[in-house]
């Protein structure tokens, strides 16, 4: 393998800052397609088109034809979250750097990296794939599909294969890669509340005026209660809890409560429903965060004020079997029930997802597990996963198995400042989506 000119070229794509979630970085997004686009043209692609959108484009790639082989779409994205806070990161997000064998960028892992590592795995067999492939590479992940929802909803035919690989996660822990039986789903809004026409002096009208901020932070604390129970009415209804037999598998992965608390947390104490297990609570249960709160007066220095308006970024995930659209429902009727009558409050939704489950039974996770065996020495074990893919319900709706995994590793800061990637993982990864397609090519699906 030729990694340094790899690496080069993975330094490439991660040097484009696609952050989906702004507008100002439209253009970096369609470079970041320019860039998927160009290298399905050079595997050798009948087909690579833009597809939905002019600012962030689906990538969509019809691989070389193989007869009799069975047909993969491969799903990844090429847009990454927002780098901030910048003054946290040891180098510049867009500018990679290898640090003792590991390289370090905003999408190192999430998901420039993974998707690299599945068109890498393609390349040097003479233009003459294994598999019949298929690609979606969109550009709006992170910012909930919408474009990519709305194009499989008109088009669900681009979604028939045999089978569809997603590299967005990682191993469960080092040398224990995994394939993922759910995803949670996501709800995603904001919630304001206005007290007044304007703000106001805080000693003029302090004491009897009411402030937005206060009563934002008192919703806000009712719709959790201190032990950690979402308290939106309803909310658990629909939610099961896992097997005996799976949490009994749970306790057998490589994971430690004191371990994630020291080492990933990095806190000085976990919260949430104690008498549910820590994975319980990140893979089988719904949550409610608050991302941030706007507002006020945040400037420099001091100001005399009394809000009149104020607004908290706050989602919630979602767990089989529950339903965006009811909850979505369940958070309005709360809001309205928790804000007291003097006080206008609003819930607007910028994006979610239904939770996904996927069954690993199919032929096709065997042959993942036997590659995962041969490269690095170990299959895989099924996990579930915290995060969200919003359209793996939509890609699984035409019946093909789904199969979800990842080359990354559990501290590879997703989302945070210094996000990296192992080199190892990605050679690795290469060998394996290599060997991967090798086996589906020569001994089919079904
Ligand atoms: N790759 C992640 C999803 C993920 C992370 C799955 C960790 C499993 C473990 C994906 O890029 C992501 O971050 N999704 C967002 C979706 C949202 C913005 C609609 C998420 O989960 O917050
Ligand atoms: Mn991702
Ligand atoms: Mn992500």
């Amino acid at each position: 393998m030729d990694t340094d000119r790899l690496l080069r070229e993975l330094t490439d794509f991660l040097r484009i800052p696609s952050v989906s979630t702004s507008a100002s970085h439209n253009a970096d997004c369609r470079a970041a397609a320019e860039w998927v686009a160009g290298e399905l043209r050079r595997l050798g692609c009948r087909e690579v088109q833009f597809l939905a959108s002019g600012t962030h484009p689906v990538v969509w790639g019809v691989g070389p034809e193989v007869p009799g082989a069975p047909t993969l779409l491969v799903y990844g994205h090429y847009d990454v979250q927002p780098p901030e806070p910048l003054d946290e990161w040891t180098t510049p997000p867009f500018e990679p750097t290898v640090r003792d064998g590991k390289l370090f960028a905003r999408g190192a892992a999430d998901d420039k990296g993974q998707v690299f590592c599945l068109l890498k795995a393609i390349e040097g067999r003479g233009g003459r794939p294994p598999v019949n492939f298929r690609f979606l590479i969109e550009g709006e992940e992170e910012y909930g599909s919408r474009v990519l929802f709305e194009l499989l909803r008109r088009e669900p035919e681009r979604t028939r294969a045999d089978a569809v690989l997603i590299a967005d996660m990682a191993y469960i822990a080092p040398r224990w890669p995994a394939v993922y039986t759910t995803l949670r789903g996501l709800c995603y809004a904001e919630i304001s509340v206005r007290t007044a026409k304007s703000d106001l002096h805080s000693g003029e009208f302090g004491g009897a005026a009411p402030n937005a901020h206060e009563e934002l932070a008192r919703l806000l604390g009712r719709l959790k209660t201190p032990d950690g129970k979402v308290h939106v009415p309803g909310l658990y209804a629909s939610v099961k809890r896992p097997s005996k037999v799976e949490l009994a598998t749970w306790k057998r992965l490589p994971f430690r409560e004191g371990e994630f608390l020291k080492h990933r947390v990095q806190a000085k104490a976990l919260t949430g429903l104690k008498a549910y297990s820590v994975l319980e609570r990140l893979w089988a249960l719904p949550t409610f965060e608050i991302h941030g709160i706007t507002g006020g007066f945040t400037g420099d220095g001091a100001k005399t004020v009394i809000p009149a308006e104020a607004t908290a970024k706050v989602s919630l995930r979602l767990v089989p079997d529950q339903k965006l659209k009811t909850v979505e429902r369940q958070l309005v009727a709360a809001v309205r029930r928790f804000a007291p009558r003097h006080v206008q409050a609003s819930v607007t939704f910028l994006h979610g997802a239904d939770p996904a489950t996927v069954k690993v039974t199919h032929r096709a996770f065997q042959l993942l597990d036997q590659a995962f065996r041969e490269v690095v020495g170990r299959g895989t074990v099924p996990a579930r996963a915290g995060g969200s893919i919003p359209v793996v319900p939509a890609l699984g709706k035409g019946g093909a198995p789904v199969i979800l995994t990842g080359i990354g590793l559990p501290d590879d800061r997703l989302h945070a400042p210094n996000e990296k990637l192992d080199l190892k993982q990605l050679w690795d990864g290469i060998r394996v989506f290599g060997r991967f397609y090798e086996l589906l090519g020569s001994m089919g699906v079904g």
